[in-house]
């Protein structure tokens, strides 16, 4: 998979029993906080957890880090980042990232990707996600996959309070 911006190579791996949560967990609260607009809304430890819970699926994207260019093989930095859980035949997503200097390269899209053949595998019937009403670059990306609006939720959201519209894929 090429990766034209700054000429690097895109990796999207799965992220499952990892050697070393910690590391992996600094990692990814890294990329989630250059890509949020006022940070990271995980703190390191939530993203702990959430490595370490059965029924989460997690797909980071990679590019060669490029502080360590010439050393072999080339350290990866993670600046995408796709969290979500499964119960059964549904799939709830709880974020998606991407790094702020990574944006509009369609790296979310192909996280999603992922995550699609990941569930076509498990025979899961819908995914689920909120959305922030204000999150137009988000809602853009939804509704490219093809995720419909299925309701409303008052005040989902706090600082600031704002409403949820809630999504639904059906595969
Ligand atoms: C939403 C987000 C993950 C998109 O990541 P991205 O890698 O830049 O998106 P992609 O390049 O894969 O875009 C795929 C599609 O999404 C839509 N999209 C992406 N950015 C958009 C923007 N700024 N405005 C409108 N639509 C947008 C477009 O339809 C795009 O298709 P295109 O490439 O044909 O234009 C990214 O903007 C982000 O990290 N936002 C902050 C975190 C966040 O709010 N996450 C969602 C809630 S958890």
């Amino acid at each position: 998979m090429t990766f034209n911006k700054q000429n690097n190579q895109l990796t999207i791996q799965q992220i499952n029993q990892t050697d070393n949560p910690q590391v992996m967990a600094e990692q990814l609260f890294k990329a989630a906080d250059a890509g949020f607009k006022k940070g990271s809304p995980w703190a390191i430890e939530h993203f702990f957890q959430t490595l370490q819970a059965k029924n989460s699926i997690i797909f980071a994207a990679s590019v060669p880090d490029k502080k360590e260019f010439k050393s072999k093989p080339a350290l990866q930095k993670i600046v995408g980042v796709l969290i979500a859980s499964i119960a059964a035949t549904e799939v709830d997503i709880y974020m998606v990232v991407v790094d702020e200097a990574y944006k509009k390269n369609r790296i979310a899209y192909q996280l999603f990707q992922h995550l699609m053949t990941y569930c076509k595998k498990k025979n899961v019937e819908n995914i689920f996600l909120e959305v922030r009403v204000s999150n137009h670059p988000a809602i853009g990306l939804y509704e490219t996959l093809g995720f419909q609006r299925v309701g409303e939720r008052k005040a989902y959201y706090s600082s600031p309070i704002e409403d949820a519209i809630v999504m639904q894929l059906k595969l």
